[in-house]
């Protein structure tokens, strides 16, 4: 326990310097999330917020601090290295000399095109329309060799593939490699908030998981790709919900199988049962979290709003210096982190790009994987499941329908994608060619896009894989 609460704790011990204890911290923190709730300027638009729609709210809230207790206590959680009560106050002064140095990047106000831009690439944007509506922003960093698809993960976006810049950027490392550079944006994120008929004001804009990803906006934008680079195949590599999206697009759509050479799962995601993210385990169904708050409140966007990072990140980090730093991140709140691989002084960077948008559904949708232990549709209750699947129970994906090679990567210490669970994706599917696991226990789910060893631990392996196909 002492080893698992040491995260939590690391931070108040370096700035208070007392030991504080990690449940009453917790409870604390809910109290102020129960007044901060009040402020969020969400809470404040919806109109009829009576006394006991907070009531609700807060009693939904006050069971956080013990959900959380106990999701952290749990035994394989593997929490970032270097942390030990030796070296904590060194570790803190680093991390924030190292932050500091990289508070006024230039980069930190640049969108994509500016970026890379910057750094002498060539980069182009295109919009595509998917068939329910949604308009699409993909960016290509063109170049005359065979295409490349790079789907992003969950909050994520094109970015992505850039913030590390161009030592370890992946749509840097594959241009300079020849490669036609594309970049997806799935629909909710901030390059693709557009649709024909719908505003991101509305819920029914925000009504969509990953199935949807997967079953229309996969499809669309590879279907462009192809269309624009004349050719009939491509390569495509997915991090993380980027491979969810894909597992759903190559088994609900199986046609789309043969466009695929090649497909690369960094960190592949479809069964949940092991995930290690107390974030993810909170929103599973049964634990009053997120869910209930946000149909109590009628939020269908993940925070999109400051207030509520804040709220999180106070609520499992607390306060102090180190958390201002990370945990300023929901990112990292939800899916974790590695001091050995983390280049703090890119950090600013990485927060002004990272997290982008998505809907609400979408991490319902993860949730409910978790307690299922399958990998199907989204489950609606008895009624809507009758009505929209003619069953009961939500449909599981056809995984033997996925056709496309495919390779993965996956690591040991990754909050969301746990051995175990890759095991069985693994023995699902008939098409596996590679399947890897960095040789680094505590690569983290961000490092797969973001490790300073980017080149040795991935790239070196990728880059083979992809001149095979
Ligand atoms: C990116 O930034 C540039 C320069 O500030 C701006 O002209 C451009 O419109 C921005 N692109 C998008 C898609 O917002
Ligand atoms: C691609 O372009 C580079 C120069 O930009 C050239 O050296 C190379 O031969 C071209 N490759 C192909 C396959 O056309
Ligand atoms: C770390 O980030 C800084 C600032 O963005 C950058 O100059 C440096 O090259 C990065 N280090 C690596 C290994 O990418």
């Amino acid at each position: 326990m002492l080893v698992r609460a040491l995260f939590l704790t690391l931070v108040l011990l370096s700035c208070e310097g007392q030991n504080v204890d990690l449940l009453s911290n917790i409870v604390d923190s809910a109290r102020h999330l129960v007044n901060d709730i009040t402020k969020v300027p969400i809470v404040q638009q919806v109109s009829q917020v009576s006394g006991d729609l907070l009531a609700q709210t807060a009693d939904a809230l006050t069971t956080i601090p013990l959900a959380v207790a106990r999701s952290l206590d749990l035994n394989d959680i593997i929490f970032p290295m270097f942390i030990s009560d030796s070296n904590v106050v060194e570790l803190t002064d680093q991390i924030i000399s190292e932050f500091n140095a990289g508070l006024d990047n230039e980069d930190i106000t640049l969108n994509i095109t500016g970026l890379v831009t910057k750094y002498g690439y060539p980069i182009e944007r295109h919009q595509v329309i998917t068939k329910d509506g949604y308009i699409l922003s993909v960016y290509r960093i063109p170049n005359n060799g065979s295409v490349v698809f790079l789907m992003h993960g969950l909050l994520g976006s094109s970015d992505d593939f850039v913030v590390a810049g161009p030592e370890c950027g992946l749509a840097y490392l594959l241009f300079n490699e020849g490669y036609d550079v594309w970049m997806g944006n799935s629909r909710g994120n901030k390059h693709s908030r557009q649709h024909l008929d719908l505003d991101p004001s509305q819920s029914a804009f925000w009504d969509f998981s990953w199935h949807e990803i997967g079953r229309y906006d996969l499809p669309a934008m590879i279907d462009y790709v192809l269309q624009a680079t004349r050719t009939n195949k491509l390569k495509y590599v997915g991090h993380s919900q980027g491979t969810t999206s894909f597992f759903v697009m190559a088994s609900e759509r199986p046609k789309y199988n043969s466009k695929i050479s090649l497909m690369v799962a960094l960190s592949p995601v479809a069964f949940m049962t092991h995930v290690k993210s107390p974030l993810v385990k909170l929103l599973a169904p049964g634990t009053p979290f997120v869910h209930s708050m946000m149909q109590i409140l009628g939020v269908y966007e993940i925070l999109p709003h400051n207030s509520a990072s804040r709220i999180l990140k106070r609520m499992l980090c607390g306060i102090g210096p180190v958390a201002e730093i990370i945990c300023s991140n929901l990112i990292f709140l939800l899916i974790g982190f590695d001091f050995g691989q983390l280049n703090v002084t890119n950090l600013p960077v990485l927060y002004s790009h990272i997290p982008s948008g998505a809907s609400a559904k979408q991490f319902a949708h993860y949730g409910q994987g978790v307690v299922s232990e399958d990998f199907r549709q989204f489950d609606y209750g008895d009624i809507k499941n009758l009505d929209l699947y003619g069953s009961n129970m939500p449909p599981s994906y056809n995984l033997e329908n996925i056709i496309a090679p495919v390779s993965m990567f996956y690591s040991e210490a990754d909050w969301f994608t746990d051995p175990r669970d890759v095991d069985k994706l693994y023995r699902r599917l008939g098409n596996v060619i590679d399947l890897y696991k960095v040789p680094y226990d505590h690569f983290s789910h961000l490092d797969f896009i973001i490790a300073k060893d980017f080149k040795t631990l991935i790239y070196s392996r990728l880059r083979k894989l992809l001149k095979h196909f």
